[in-house]
């Protein structure tokens, strides 16, 4: 086998190793400010909600579970809560969920 194809693949999955597992993480300083548009409104700044039925994120209401989870439960919505499928995408999501994981 030629070396230098194998030396290209592992170079390969590498990246889409790292790739992959950065995405899962999430990154809470990209995730405040889409946090600050998109959510704050109703679940607050800091994690206080500003109307009733809320639950507050400052309190670990709400957040007790897998980001898959809450992954999809973002993208449905649920109520007052409106679906945010389309509107951000799969990262900006886990992003904004590494930064309400923050605020408690
Ligand atoms: C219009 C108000 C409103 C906005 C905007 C809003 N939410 Fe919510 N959110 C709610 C309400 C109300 C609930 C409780 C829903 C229920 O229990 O039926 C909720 C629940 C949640 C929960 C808890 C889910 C669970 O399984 O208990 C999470 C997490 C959440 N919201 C994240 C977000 C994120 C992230 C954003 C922004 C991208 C956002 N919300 C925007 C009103 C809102």
């Amino acid at each position: 086998m030629d070396c230098r194809v194998g030396f290209y693949r592992i170079f390969v999955l590498f990246v889409v190793l790292f790739t992959v597992g950065a995405a899962q993480a999430g990154d809470p300083q990209r995730g405040r400010q889409i946090y600050i548009d998109h959510c704050a409104g109703c679940h607050g700044r800091m994690g206080s909600p500003t109307m009733a039925a809320v639950p507050a994120f400052s309190r670990g209401e709400g957040v007790m579970k897998s980001d898959q989870e809450l992954l999809t439960f973002i993208k449905r919505g649920q109520g007052v809560m409106p679906g945010y499928d389309g509107l951000l995408t799969e990262l900006e999501i886990r992003d904004t969920l590494a930064f309400i994981r923050t605020l408690f």
